[in-house]
Parts: C-alpha cells; structure tokens; sequence
C-alpha cells in the first residue's frame, strides 16, 4: 500500500482539481474536481488500494457550504475563538471561520490528503491578516474530548450510520464539556432528529456528488 509524502499530496491535487468558486459563497474557491469518478480512480491508483471512500476533499459537501454560511453570516461566533473544523474535507467549514476572525482555526480529518487540501485552499481565500493561529491536526479525534476548542463545527458527517452515532457522541460531549457545537446537515439519513435548528439554508449543489441541483441545510446547535 503506497502513502504520499506532503509535497506529492500537494502535486496530486494541483493534477486532478483547479480552483473552483463556490456558488452562493463567493469570493470563496477552493480546489475542486469537476467529476468524483475519475479523480476517484487517479486517487486509487496512485495510492494502490481498491474501494477506497470518495476523495471527499476534492468537493464542498452540502453540509459545509450551509454551515460556511451561517458562520459567515454570525462572524461574532467564532470571532477572537479557538475553532475545530472537524472533518474538514476541503477545510470549507474552518476556511469561514478564520475569514470571520478566529483566533486559531485548527482543521481535523482522518484523510491525510486534507492537510494539503487545507492547506492549498487556505493560500487561495485567506489574506495575511485573515490567517489566525492554523493548525493541522490528523486522525479520529472522536474519543478525544476536544477540549481545547470554544467552538466545534461539523460540515456533512451523518450519512454513515456507525460514524453518524459516533459524532454525535462526540459532538454532544464537546458541548457538555464547554464547546459551542454546530453541524451542517443537508438531511442525511443518520442525522439526529432531536438537535435544535437555528437555520436552515438552501445550496446548489454539484450534481456529480448527490441527485439533486439544490438541497437544504440545517444548521444544528448542540
Ligand atoms: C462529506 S465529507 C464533508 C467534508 C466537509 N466538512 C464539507 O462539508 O465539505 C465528510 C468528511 O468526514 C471525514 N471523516 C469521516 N470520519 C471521520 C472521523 N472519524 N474523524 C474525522 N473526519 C472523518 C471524511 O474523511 C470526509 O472528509
């Protein structure tokens, strides 16, 4: 099984993606493939493994681009804050918050890619004076407390159902512990019913990645 090193993540995405806006949340681009099938099967090959999961950076998920919105919508939530986007896929969720003025933003994914995602979206959309503190942190950090946040943010994480019960553990513990808590969901099967809405927004979204043109997320406080 083969793994990339930073510099061979940060070619492969300048390969197969190009800087794309997203709709509804301009001037705001991030590095995006046109179709998942072929960027899919380039990431598979290089990496010589089979059955892989999308490359879920390479796009912004309906869940992210709602819950960008709210936070570019409600900048004092994140102002002068410790934020965790956790999942970032592309970093979409943390790449509106350090615009809105976070302190640190720090981006989390189990995808290694997603560092060099971050990384090359954050040099596309964050002037110097809009980088806070950034920092990477890989790995499944669901068990982990997630302690030294103010506020957690997760873009689009209910749609398998085991990893859907472990956010939300994950996300309900964060807020007992302190944490400001908000999710992005565009009514994903798995997630939870029973979580506040405080607002709902309506994406496009890119028919290569879901069936419809447009779907509506609610932004979940925990
Ligand atoms: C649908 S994508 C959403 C990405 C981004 N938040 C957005 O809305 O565009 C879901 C992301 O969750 C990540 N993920 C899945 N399980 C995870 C875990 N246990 N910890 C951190 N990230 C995880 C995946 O790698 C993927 O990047």
């Amino acid at each position: 099984m083969a793994t990339r090193t930073r510099v061979e993540n940060l070619s492969f995405i300048r390969t197969h993606t190009r800087p794309i806006p997203v709709p509804g949340l301009e001037p705001l681009v991030l590095w995006q493939a046109d179709d998942v099938t072929p960027i899919w099967e380039a990431t598979e090959a290089d990496l010589q493994r089979e059955r892989l999961d999308p490359p879920f950076w390479a796009f912004a998920w309906a869940g992210g681009m709602g819950l960008a919105r709210f936070i570019l919508d409600h900048p004092h939530l994140v102002m002068n804050r410790r934020v965790l986007d956790l999942a970032c896929g592309s970093g979409i969720v943390g790449l509106s918050a350090a615009i809105s003025g976070a302190a640190r933003v720090t981006w989390n994914d189990i995808d290694p890619i997603c560092e060099a995602a971050v990384e090359l979206n954050a040099d596309l959309n964050l002037a110097d004076n809009q980088r806070p503190r950034v920092e990477w942190r890989g790995g499944d950090l669901l068990e982990s407390g997630l302690d030294d946040f103010d506020i957690v943010l997760a873009g689009d994480v209910f749609y398998e159902r085991q990893m859907a019960d472990r956010f939300i553990a994950c996300l309900k513990q964060a807020r007992v512990r302190g944490s400001e808590v908000f999710a992005g969901d565009p009514g994903r099967a798995y997630a939870p019913r029973e979580i506040t809405v405080c607002a709902r927004y309506t994406v496009p979204t890119c028919t290569s990645i879901e069936n419809d043109r447009e779907k509506t997320t609610a932004i979940l406080a925990f």
